[in-house]
């Protein structure tokens, strides 16, 4: 999800405005993800490297984060939405992560739509703590080095109970990953749009379904 602050800027409005605008947008996606059929969708909204962005800015995201929890929890019941949280989340606020695990555990039974939020997430520091994992396994013993294989390094991912990445979405005209499920993208569709995120809306998400179901896929075959 990105261009909240060049939303705002060209508004000539503060930069939390466009993340506000962003939540709203999320709020859409979120609604229309079910009727859409998406079994699962992942929004990158704080990642492991944006710690590096100006307090205030860090704080309003925060706020929002918060407010968007507190908010939405009954929707997300409503709509059959679980939600879930990949990344260093419980590195976060003690009242951040209450807030979040306590609407994990009320939204657990949904199964229409997993909602999994990146939060202080990065894809390689994923990689590293999941090879710790399989590491560990190997010296405690319970998984034998031949069996250490890209299934058994997968189980250790965040996304471990996920289905498999298809389609990959970035706005406001970038064309990087910027650490984003790197393992997860190894055959994921790539989507690009200039639509800055505050603007992206589920007729947008449909156009980018609509495209990826027309594409073939051949995971390495021919
Ligand atoms: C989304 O927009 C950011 C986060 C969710 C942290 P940006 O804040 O990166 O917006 P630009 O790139 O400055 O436009
Ligand atoms: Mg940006």
């Amino acid at each position: 999800m990105d261009g909240n602050g060049r939303w705002a800027k060209k508004r000539h409005l503060p930069r939390v405005m466009g993340h506000r605008r962003g939540v709203e947008a999320v709020r859409e996606i979120v609604r229309a993800a079910g009727d859409l059929g998406l079994e699962a969708l992942t929004l990158y909204a704080f990642s492991s490297e944006n710690w590096k962005r100006p307090p205030d800015e860090v704080g309003d995201l925060m706020g929002l984060l918060k407010r968007f929890i507190i908010a939405d929890l009954e929707e997300f019941r409503a709509n059959g939405v679980r939600l879930k949280v990949i990344g260093r989340y419980k590195d976060l606020a003690p009242d951040i992560v209450a807030l979040i695990d306590d609407a994990i555990e009320k939204t657990a039974h949904n199964t229409r739509t997993t909602l999994a939020v990146a939060l202080n997430y990065g894809g390689q520091d994923e990689l590293v703590r999941a090879a710790k994992a399989m590491a560990q396994r190997i010296a405690d013993g319970s998984l034998s080095p031949e069996n250490a294989d890209a299934d058994a390094l997968a189980a250790g991912l965040d996304t471990a109970d996920m289905p498999p990445l298809d389609l990959l979405i970035r706005t406001s005209g970038e064309q990087r990953l910027s650490n984003f499920l790197l393992w997860q993208c190894a055959y994921a569709e790539l989507w690009f749009t200039e639509t800055l995120w505050p603007d992206f809306t589920p007729a947008h998400l449909a156009e980018a379904m609509a495209d990826f179901a027309a594409r073939e896929r051949r995971f390495g075959g021919r």
